[in-house]
Parts: C-alpha cells; structure tokens; sequence
C-alpha cells in the first residue's frame, strides 16, 4: 500500500516519468493507430485481389469448356494455374450440366463443390464448405444447346487468404514493435536531453546549498533562464543581507562590550562592599553571561559557514602548521605531534578560517587539560578526513562530555577559560554538516573527532 503511495507520488512528481508515460502514450496511440489502419487496407487489397483473381478463373473456366449440342462436357486444354491439377491443392473447379455430365478439376481427387452457388448467369461468390474445409467459391450458370443449365463453380480454400493476411499482420506487428521501442528509446533520450539544463540547475542550487559555489554558473535555455536570473539576482540581493546582518551584530556586540565592562566593573566594587554584597555577586554573575552570549554570537557572526556564502576549501595537513606552531607557543610545556596518517593528503570542503577555528579550540582543550603531549591523526574514511586530537590528560566522564558542548560549560575552574569553545566548535561543524565528538582516549585523556568531507 505504501509502495503503490509512494510510487504514485514518483510517477507525479518526476519530470521525467511525465514526459514518458506521455510518450508512451503518443506512441502507443500513433502506432496502434498505424497498425490498425494498415492491416484493414492490407485486407480490403489482397481481398480484392483475390476475389478478381477467382472471378478470372471461372471466366477461363467456361471459355475453355465445350459443350456438345446433346449436353456432353469436354475441356479443351487444363486451365492456366496448375495448381487445379495438384491433387487436393485447394484449388478446384467444377462443371456439371442439370441431370448430365460433371467435369471435375484432376486436383479434387474427392468431394465435389456446390453447384448452387452457379444459379444465376451473373458471376456469384459465396463462403462455403470446400474439399479440404472453408473455401471461397465463384460460379455462374449458362444454357447448354439442349437447353438445360450448365453449372461453373471455381473454388479455392479460403485458408491462403487467411495466411497471406496473418502474414502480413505478423509481420507488420513486428516491424511495427520494433519500431516503438526505437521511438520510445529515443523519447527517452529527447527526455534526458532536454532536461539536461534542469539537471545542471538542480547540481548548481545544491552546490549553492553546501556553500560550494555562487552565483549559478553557465548559460541555460531561454525558457529557464529568466528564473535563473532571477534566483542569481536573489542570492546576490541575500548575500548582501546577510553581509550586512553580520556586521550589525559583530556591531552590536562590539558596542554592548564597553558599558559591559563597566557594569562588570561596578558590580565588582559593589560586590566588594560589604552592604551591597549580594547584589554585587547577582550582577556579576549575569555580565558573565552576558559577555559569554555575546563573545559565542559574535564567533558565530564571524563564522563563513553561518552565512553559507563561502565556497572555499582547506588543504590538510597544511592548515596544521601555523595551528601548531602558536598552540605550541600557547603551552610550551606540551609537545603536538601530527601523525598524518599513511602521508594523507586532502582538500576538504571548509573554509580555513572556520576549520582553524574549529581545530584551534580543539587544540587549546588538549594542549590545556595534556600532561606532556597532544598527538593530532589525519585518515581519509570514504568521503571524508577524519581528524582525531588526542590528548594525555585527565580527560572527561561520558555525563561530561554530554554537556561539554553547552555554552559557558566548564568543569576544571583551575584552568582559564570561558566555556565557549566547544559550543562555538559544535555549531561551525553543525554549520557545515560535520560530526563533531568527543570520546575517552584509548588510554588516557580526551580524543576529539572532526570528520570533515573531501572536495
Ligand atoms: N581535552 C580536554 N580534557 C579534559 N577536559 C576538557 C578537555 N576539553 C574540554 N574539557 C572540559 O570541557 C569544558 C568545556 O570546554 P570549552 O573549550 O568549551 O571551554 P574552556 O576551554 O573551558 O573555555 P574556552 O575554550 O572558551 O576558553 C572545559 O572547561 C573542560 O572542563
Ligand atoms: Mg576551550
């Protein structure tokens, strides 16, 4: 039942099933069409061909038969078809005189024909039963000199006619097949080659979609390019929208950042006098959200993938070296190590600076929580790199990593930090559809795990 739903729902929306059902249609009525009408002209011809044929015969018949003035029957020479001489060829004749004589052709060896079907002197057919079964039959009569009738009957088995049509039928029908599946087969090519600028659209908007590529490229049919046009003026026309939202809000954060800190300020003095205490704590507890909510926006802002507009690409493991080189700097007491792998090499569909972004984060948690080394792997797994920092410090239980990712979450208060990093890091990954995790090392520590798809 769901199938039949589902393939219904195919059948309507696919393009390409619509042009060829009515493909199949148009064909199937043009060649029904021919086929009916060949085979009904065909018959009403070969028919007429016949019947003139017989109609010949009989006329040969009683020319060629001699009639003594006492009523006695005698042909002067066989007729000019020889197949009235083969024995029950189904080709016969018959002469017979009212009371006298019959004449009967060498090839009815039995039987005789109806000689009723001779019974007027114009020439008369009839379908009846023959020697040798259904037959067509021509006769007419003449006086012979004693003044009794004499009775011409040409017959032939209707069953030559019936073979020379199914012949024709047959092989009609099977040219005629042929003939449809050649049409059908290039239908489906006209199809797949008209839709060919639709195809490249549809590749062209979901480039667009994955960030990859802007604006819509190439030249397409006058019926569809207007519509393209117009979806090019609209992505430039978002674009600019969007350009525009994000430096209103790295705007907005900038500006809330100054009276921020004053308020921070203020409740710090107002924490530490005694009377206001409280208050102070309560306020400087919110300005440490607010600066969290604004400081993760505003990566979020800067962030390429937010806007999808970048198509760029990050070479790996290239990206590592300047990462690698200030982590170092950042905690010099951590030895980074890059294994890449069997020498992976890989361009993958980031931006740089989101990916540096991503794998900063990453590598400033391990190289915080290391003990001594932070060992970074590179592998390629199907479409994608998969890059995994793994770390020798205390790591985290499975409720922790749990929450990790929250905003302004920590769990070591001993190091410094503001708990946005992994949340920052989810959402750029999420942005680009990447699987970002976080696991216990074989070991010990934290392993990170950011799969990111190959171009
Ligand atoms: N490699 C790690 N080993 C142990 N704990 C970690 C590791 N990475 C993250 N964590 C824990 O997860 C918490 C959240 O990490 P996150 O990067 O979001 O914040 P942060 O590092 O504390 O601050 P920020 O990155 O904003 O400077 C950390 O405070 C820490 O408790
Ligand atoms: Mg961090």
């Amino acid at each position: 039942m769901k199938s039949a739903v589902s393939r219904r729902r195919i059948a309507v929306t696919s393009l390409r099933l619509r042009y060829a059902a009515a493909i199949m249609l148009w064909v199937a009525a043009g060649i029904g069409g021919i086929w009916f009408s060949a085979t009904r002209v065909f018959t009403r011809h070969i028919e007429a061909q016949y019947h003139d044929e017989l109609y010949g015969h009989v006329r040969e018949l009683a020319g060629l038969v001699n009639v003594s003035p006492d009523g006695h029957l005698t042909l002067t020479r066989p007729l000019s078809d020889p197949r009235y001489l083969e024995p029950m060829s189904g080709f016969y004749w018959q002469v017979s005189v009212w009371h006298g004589d019959v004449l009967r052709s060498a090839s009815m060896r039995r039987g005789g024909l109806d000689e009723d079907v001779a019974h007027s002197p114009e020439v008369f057919h009839a379908v009846d039963n023959g020697p040798t079964g259904a037959a067509i039959s021509y006769g007419f009569t003449r006086p012979a000199p004693d003044g009794r009738i004499i009775h011409y009957v040409i017959s032939t088995d209707k069953r030559f006619l019936d073979a020379a049509i199914a012949g024709f039928t047959r092989e009609l029908t099977l040219w005629l097949s042929g003939l449809a599946i050649a049409l059908m087969g290039t239908g489906w090519a006209a199809i797949v080659f008209s839709l060919k600028p639709l195809d490249r659209l549809a590749r062209a908007i979901a480039d667009l979609r994955g960030g990859r590529r802007e604006p819509l490229p190439g030249t397409f049919p006058r019926e569809i390019s207007p519509l393209v046009d117009d979806l090019n003026a609209f992505i430039v026309e978002n674009q600019a929208i969007i350009a525009r939202a994000r430096v209103q809000a790295g705007n907005l954060a900038h500006s809330l950042r100054t009276p921020l800190a004053v308020i921070t300020d203020e409740a710090e003095h107002l924490a530490a006098s005694p009377a206001g205490d409280e208050a102070g704590r309560n306020l400087l507890a919110q300005t440490d959200i607010m600066v969290q909510q604004i400081e993760f926006h505003l990566a979020r802002a800067r962030s390429a993938a937010m806007a999808k507009t970048s198509g760029q690409t990050s070479q790996l493991p290239g990206i590592f070296e300047p990462l690698i080189n200030a982590m170092s700097k950042l905690h010099p007491e951590v030895d980074f190590v890059l294994r890449a792998g069997e020498g992976v090499t890989a361009t993958v569909e980031v931006d740089p600076i989101d990916l540096s972004e991503v794998l900063s984060i990453l590598l400033d948690n391990a190289g915080k929580w290391a003990d001594s080394s932070v060992v970074i792997d590179l592998a390629a797994d199907g479409q994608d790199c998969v890059i995994t920092i793994t770390d020798d410090g205390p790591g985290m239980s499975a409720e922790q990593i749990a929450g990790a990712f929250g905003i302004g979450v920590r769990y070591d208060l001993s190091r410094p930090g503001s708990g946005l990093g992994l949340a920052i890091a989810r959402e750029i990954a999420e942005a680009y559809g990447f699987d970002l995790t976080l696991a216990p090392a074989p070991t010990r520590g934290l392993a990170a795990r950011l799969a990111v798809r190959m171009a």
